[in-house]
Parts: structure tokens; C-alpha cells; sequence
């Protein structure tokens, strides 16, 4: 029977430094990658190199319990690795290793009675070959490491416990691969529904809106018809926010300088008041929707006041404008919005039935855990600080 040296019967100091670093570096790629078939490759590639073997591979038990796939391995030929199913019959030495839970070895497959062996084995010129089970932390048996030698081969001691070590390491590197992709799954399918839930949040606001669009049109006062607009365009403000939630794709976040200027922009449009310049200048910063949702109706409420009082003709002085800058700053979001008009000390107004603007503003701050701190020198401006989530 043709032997490897003897060198590889007993390992010097040489070899055992080898392997230690096999062990080692497979360890730090382990931590590193989260793909499955790239770190098994890998780990066949490793073990063949540090055993001197062409060929190497792991097999994996499918659901069925009954059979073994070819999940990873080196030096095969196309048509092995990733294809081959191994029925786990009672006489194939696969089966025996992972049921008994201990290495089994064949120095040679020619004089072997115990154990029958698949073609593309024979095929592939494998005439040794070892097999070490892989078991999951909790005992649950993964599969096999496979080291197959083209020509005869009785391992020592040093390299079955060698092997031992690799496949008690690949165990637990296993179970972590499989939770991260378990993991990546669930994420994947929780986002499908979120966006799937902003897709019909977004169509119901679209109904409720022209749902109102449709009562100003019957309402029978001028009042009753301006408080549905008022009305009308705090929904158009909400359904703003899920409008751009829905278009990130990101699932909860957006970006607050497309949102908030597309919300001004289209209030400004829906005004009518093509005399009122829009000033935006807003960092790239991108905010959670569930902020975006209280910040858009706090910047829709101010805007909308600047509309209706700040700019009446004997109070204007220049070019009416609304300017809104925001930025990030030590992980805070702040925003500022000011107007060039009137100016007046805020007071909620006489008028029954209106006053909503200010306390909207107030509440909704709150909620984003800002205080609104507000300036009347050179028309109305609004001061908010918040911590970005
Ligand atoms: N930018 C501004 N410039 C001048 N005056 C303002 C400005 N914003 C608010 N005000 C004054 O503060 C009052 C209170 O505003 P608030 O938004 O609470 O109520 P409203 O706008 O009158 O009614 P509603 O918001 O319910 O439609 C307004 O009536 C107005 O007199
Ligand atoms: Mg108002």
C-alpha cells in the first residue's frame, strides 16, 4: 500500500505550527464573513492545505435526515460540489461516522469491507479518506468534514485530533451563519410588510383627502369651506410623509431636506400665493418616519400661518418670504423656520372654532421631545431642537 511520507505520520513542529495557524485563521475569516458556502469553502481549502490533501469537503444532512448534499469543498471536478446527493444508506461510512459521532477512516477504499462508496469517488481516483461529524452547539448533527486522499492513508493521532478541533470549531461557526441568515430572513420579511402597510396607510390618507377635497366642494359657507382646506392640508401633510417613506424604500427613514421642502413647496402651490418666495437650505441629514410625521405637521402649521397673517400688505416689508435651514449637530436634528412678515406676540385668536395652529404646534413638539422657542423680531420665526432617533 503507497504511504505519504513520514512526515506526515508524525507531525514536527513545523506541521503542529501549521495547523495551529489553519485553526487560527479560520477562526478570525469565521468572525469576519456572514456567507455560509464562502467561509465552508474556505474551511475545506484550509484543512486540505494543512494536511497536504488535494481534496476536501463538507456534507451536509438535508431536512429529510436521509441524505447528504455536497455543500462546499475543493479540488472536485464541476459536477460534485454544490450537486451530488449521497443517500445515507447503512453501509456508507458517512452515516456510520455522524451516527456513532466519532471520525471514521478507510486508508484504502480497495480493501475496504465494511463501507460502500459513491462513484464519483471512485471516479474522482480517492483511495483514503477520513470523516469527522460536524455537530451543532445542542448535539444536533450538521454534517461531515471529509478529507480525501488519492492515495492510501492511515491517519495519525496528531491528525485526527487536528480534525477533531476543526470540526468542533466549525460547529458553533455553523449555528451563527445559519442564525444571521434566519436573522437577514426575518429583517427581509419584516420590511415587505412595513412597506407594504405604508403602501396602504398612504392610499387611505389619498382617500381621506379627497374624501375632504369632495366636502369643501358641497360645503355650503365660506367658513365651513375654509376650515375643510384647513383640514384637507394637514392630511396632505401626513400623506406627504408616507409618500416619501414609501419612495425611500428604506422602510422608517427619509430624508428631511426632499421632505420638508417638497411639503413647503406644495402648501406655498396650494396657497396660491406665487408672491411668497420659499429659502431652503437643509443638510443632508435622513430623520425616522415616526419624527418626520409631527415635524411635517409642526412645519405646516407655521407655514400656513405665515400665509394667512403674516404678510398683509401694510405689515410687509420687502419680499415676502418663508426660509426654513435645518441641519444636524451633536447627534440633534435642529430646524429653524421664520417668516418676514407681521410678527406679532403669538396669540391664540378670538375667533371660535380656529386656534388650532399654535397648540398643534406645542403638542407636536413635545412629542418629538423639542422645546419650540419662538422670535418676533422681523416677522416670525420658530426654533427647534431635537434628538435625532
Ligand atoms: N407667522 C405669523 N405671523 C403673524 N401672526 C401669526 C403668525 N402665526 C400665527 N399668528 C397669529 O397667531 C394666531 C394663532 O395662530 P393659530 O395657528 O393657533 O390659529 P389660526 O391660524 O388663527 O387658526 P387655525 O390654525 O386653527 O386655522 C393667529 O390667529 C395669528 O393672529
Ligand atoms: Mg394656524
Amino acid at each position: 500500500m503507497a504511504q505519504r511520507g513520514s512526515w506526515w505520520r508524525m507531525a514536527d513542529t513545523k506541521q503542529m505550527m501549521e495547523r495551529q495557524r489553519v485553526l487560527a485563521d479560520f477562526g478570525a475569516l469565521a468572525l469576519r464573513s456572514d456567507d455560509l458556502d464562502a467561509v465552508l469553502t474556505e474551511a475545506c481549502s484550509l484543512v486540505a492545505r494543512a494536511l497536504g490533501c488535494e481534496l476536501a469537503k463538507i456534507l451536509e444532512v438535508e431536512d429529510d435526515g436521509a441524505t447528504l448534499f455536497v455543500r462546499a469543498g475543493v479540488g472536485w471536478q464541476p459536477g460534485v460540489v454544490g450537486v451530488v446527493h449521497l443517500p445515507m444508506c447503512e453501509r456508507s461510512s458517512e452515516t456510520y461516522s455522524i451516527e456513532a459521532g466519532v471520525p471514521v477512516f478507510t486508508p484504502n477504499i480497495s480493501k475496504e469491507d465494511r463501507f460502500e462508496f459513491p462513484r464519483f469517488l471512485l471516479d474522482a481516483g480517492v483511495v483514503g479518506i477520513v470523516n469527522v461529524p460536524i455537530f451543532l452547539p445542542g448535539g444536533k448533527a450538521f454534517g461531515l468534514l471529509q478529507v480525501d486522499s488519492r492515495e492510501a492513508w492511515s491517519p495519525g493521532d496528531d491528525e485526527i485530533q487536528f480534525l477533531r478541533t476543526y470540526a468542533a470549531i466549525l460547529g458553533p461557526v455553523i449555528d451563527r451563519l445559519h442564525k444571521v441568515h434566519a436573522l437577514k430572513e426575518a429583517t427581509d420579511r419584516n420590511r415587505i410588510l412595513l412597506l407594504e402597510l405604508q403602501h396602504r396607510i398612504k392610499n387611505n390618507i389619498a382617500a381621506i383627502s379627497s374624501l375632504v377635497r369632495k366636502q369643501i366642494k358641497t360645503a355650503k359657507s365660506a367658513d365651513a369651506r375654509a376650515e375643510l382646506a384647513v383640514v384637507g392640508e394637514r392630511v396632505e401633510a401626513l400623506s406627504l410623509v408616507h409618500e416619501h417613506v414609501y419612495a425611500s424604500n428604506r422602510g422608517d427613514r427619509l430624508s428631511l431636506r426632499t421632505y420638508a421642502t417638497e411639503l413647503l413647496r406644495r402648501l406655498l402651490a396650494l396657497h396660491c400665493q406665487a408672491g411668497v418666495r420659499l429659502e431652503a437650505s437643509i443638510e443632508e441629514v435622513d430623520i425616522a418616519s415616526d419624527t418626520a410625521i409631527p415635524l411635517g405637521l409642526i412645519l405646516n402649521e407655521f407655514a400656513t400661518n405665515s400665509l394667512k397673517h403674516a404678510f398683509s400688505a401694510d405689515h410687509t416689508t420687502g419680499h415676502p418670504v418663508i426660509r426654513i435651514e435645518a441641519g444636524l449637530r451633536d447627534d440633534r436634528i435642529w430646524v429653524h423656520i421664520c417668516d418676514n412678515g407681521s410678527g406679532r406676540t403669538l396669540q391664540p385668536p378670538p375667533k371660535r372654532g380656529s386656534g388650532t395652529g399654535l397648540a398643534l404646534i406645542a403638542g407636536l413638539s413635545q412629542q418629538i421631545g423639542a422645546r419650540p422657542n419662538w422670535c418676533f423680531e422681523n416677522g416670525t420665526s420658530l426654533h427647534l431642537e431635537f434628538k435625532r432617533r
